[in-house]
């Protein structure tokens, strides 16, 4: 084998986006995750309900109250009263998954809080370790009857991986509490109400040029009132609005329906995030349609102009002077210098018309008022790793300058589309590899492993980016974290438990491209006398959300029929990849509803052979295939 590297001609620049992070809050990676709060509901704000918390010991009632509110944007607290005379009880909270607490390490314990006018309240607090021992106290008295912030130091004697917390009402006959919080003191940073710095540290070790916040569907929401709001997620902690996390349900082995966005980590903190790892900020906004995979509620053409308007202000609270309107809260939030923002996405991942004619209207007006600024535009879904045939027409038709892909395959799929890019159209928009990994099971399953197979798949991949790296300009994995208790997709990136964290095979190939990034692709010509490996041949059929029947298949070799549909098909023809299909004699029927399916079958004698196939799509979605 001969090979030759850069012979005659000078290869083409990689560009500085080519290895990028993707973060969502999907898996417990924001509250339970990237947040280092321990306490689940603090804010106390989720309606009807004291998710989170619970009360112990005995003669002490909890409710939920609103009556002369913290503030208008935090109108609901926690109060405690007695139930008799000498009580001795109070309320627990479970955190994420429990609370990791370090031996020696120390928290924060804070609150907002009051009594009743000329009156005080005595509170002790304790953290628990599992088996419901106390391995910190510490005392507070609260006083009187106006609002004050409340804090105690607290140092566990001993590690409890799913600790808790409790609040003991000692004295007094009422109190309320709001704002409550208890968070290590060793953050990223070192900042209150900070980051857990483990998996900001292992983000800040991949060295991603670009970091994408804040999703993902999460974007979308599963309805547009439960979409990404980013205006509501500056500001004040305390005034945040929380909302239902859209990964509640959806894809949930473990159904976890106790997820919420406090948004304790907002835009605010992505940006700053990004600014600290040395990656150009990426923000993704909503185009006015809620995720397709759920409702798919869109808002009308003509009132699209509020979330235009949003991303206008986006772009004037990252990059804008610190005495403009959202420049202004930037500066107030601490960082009055722009975060030099560059990047935009449209949707996060939209498919058929109704994106495409919301898209246009974005860009029209984004393209007038902020030139400078480079709109991304999504391509849809395709988990089973087909063309993005459908869109990619309309998007060189509209100039889209970069257009996000994203891909959920197999093994197999990212070694065979290491060449995926040789032959993109040159002169259309730049790609954007925006979200893929191989998945070992091609569906959301606990045998859905981050396992070496895998890695080494994205790793020939990725050579095919970067020999590609002219057209595909930027890539990123997803997703990026998962609580290993509280997961509703994988594989992901990094896992971590409430104390510890690792990156993946997959981690350390990113980790591989990033970090050693060339400057140049130069041309490759390999030479190879020997013979073809013999290769199994086999061939995929695969349709994504929808319903097909096969109603032909014929495979030819040299022009000679050598497998046909009405063959009786036996088990070894096909490796049914997800177990939803419908294989019957001479015919495939697919009455899948959602989500991928892909069944491969074939033999060695198959290499080099030609599929046909006549099928009839029966159902589904427009814009799937
Ligand atoms: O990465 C997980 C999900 O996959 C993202 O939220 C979505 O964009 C894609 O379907």
């Amino acid at each position: 084998v001969t090979i030759r590297v850069g012979v005659d001609k000078p290869g083409h620049e990689i560009g500085p986006r080519l290895i990028g992070a993707f973060f969502e809050d999907i898996n417990l990676s924001g509250d339970g995750g990237l947040n280092a709060e321990l306490i689940k509901n603090g804010s106390l704000e989720i309606p009807k309900t004291l998710l989170g918390w619970s009360t112990v010991g005995e003669g002490v009632n909890a409710a939920q109250a609103t009556e002369a509110p913290l503030s208008a944007a935090n109108p609901t607290f926690l109060r405690l009263t007695i139930e008799r005379r000498r009580p001795d009880g109070g309320v627990a909270n479970e955190g994420f998954r429990g609370m990791g607490l370090r031996e020696g390490e120390a928290y924060r314990f804070s609150f907002q809080g009051r009594a009743e006018a000329g009156r005080s309240a005595e509170l002790l607090v304790k953290l628990m370790d599992e088996s419901g021992e106390a391995i910190a106290e510490g005392s507070i008295k609260v006083e009187g009857s106006a609002w004050r912030e409340h804090e105690a130091e607290l140092t566990p004697s001993k590690t409890a991986k799913r600790g808790a917390l409790q609040i003991w009402l000692k004295s007094g006959r009422l109190v309320d509490l709001d704002s409550i919080s208890l968070c290590t003191t060793d953050t990223w940073q070192g900042r209150r109400h900070g980051l857990r710095r483990d998996l900001v540290q292992l983000l800040a070790d991949l060295k991603p040029a670009f970091f994408r916040f804040p999703g993902g569907c999460i974007v979308e929401g599963s309805q547009l009132k439960y979409r990404y709001q980013w205006k509501t997620t500056i500001g004040p902690r305390d005034e945040r609005r929380l909302i239902v996390n859209r990964w509640n349900t959806e894809f949930a082995h473990r159904p976890t329906p106790d997820y919420y966005q406090s948004f304790a980590v907002g835009f605010y903190e992505y940006f700053l995030l990004s600014e600290e790892i040395g990656a150009e900020p990426l923000p993704i906004i909503n185009c006015g349609m809620a995720c397709q995979f759920n409702t798919g509620e869109l808002v009308p053409l003509d009132e699209l102009g509020p979330y235009i308007q949003d991303a206008l202000d986006l772009i004037e609270f990252a990059n804008g002077p610190a005495d403009s309107e959202w420049g202004a809260k930037r500066a107030a939030m601490g960082h009055p210098e722009p975060f030099g923002m560059k990047l935009l996405g449209v949707g996060n991942e939209q498919w058929g018309p109704e994106y495409f004619e919301r898209y246009e209207r974005f860009a029209k007006v984004l393209a007038e008022r902020h030139p400078e600024i480079e709109l991304i535009s999504t391509s849809g879904p395709f988990p089973s790793g087909e063309r993005f045939d459908y869109a990619w027409p309309l998007l060189r038709k509209m100039d889209v300058p970069i257009v996000d892909e994203h891909c959920y395959a197999m093994p197999d799929w990212f070694l065979r589309e290491a060449h995926r890019y040789d032959d993109y159209d040159r002169e259309g928009p730049e790609v954007f590899m925006g979200e893929y990994a191989a998945q070992s099971v091609q569906i959301v399953s606990p045998r859905n492993r981050n396992t070496l197979r895998c890695a080494l798949a994205e790793a020939a991949f990725l050579t095919g980016v970067d020999r590609n790296s002219d057209i595909v300009t930027m890539s990123a994995y997803a997703p990026l974290l998962a609580h290993e208790d509280g997961w509703q997709w994988r594989p992901n990136l990094m896992w971590y438990d409430n104390l510890t964290s690792y990156g993946t095979p997959s981690y350390y190939v990113q980790q591989l491209f990033s970090q050693h990034k060339g400057d140049r692709a130069l041309p490759v010509e390999v030479n190879d006398a020997r013979p073809p490996a013999p290769i199994a041949g086999r061939f995929g059929l695969g349709s994504h959300n929808t319903a097909v029947e096969y109603r032909s298949i014929a495979v030819t070799k040299d022009g000679e029929t050598i497998w046909a549909a009405d063959k009786q098909l036996d088990a070894e023809d096909f490796i049914v990849h997800d177990g939803e299909w419908d294989v019957q004699p001479g015919l495939l029927a697919q009455p899948r509803r959602s989500g991928s399916a892909r069944v491969v079958f074939g033999s060695a004698d198959w290499a080099d052979a030609t599929l046909t196939c006549q099928a009839r799509k029966t159902g589904g979605r427009e814009g799937f295939s």
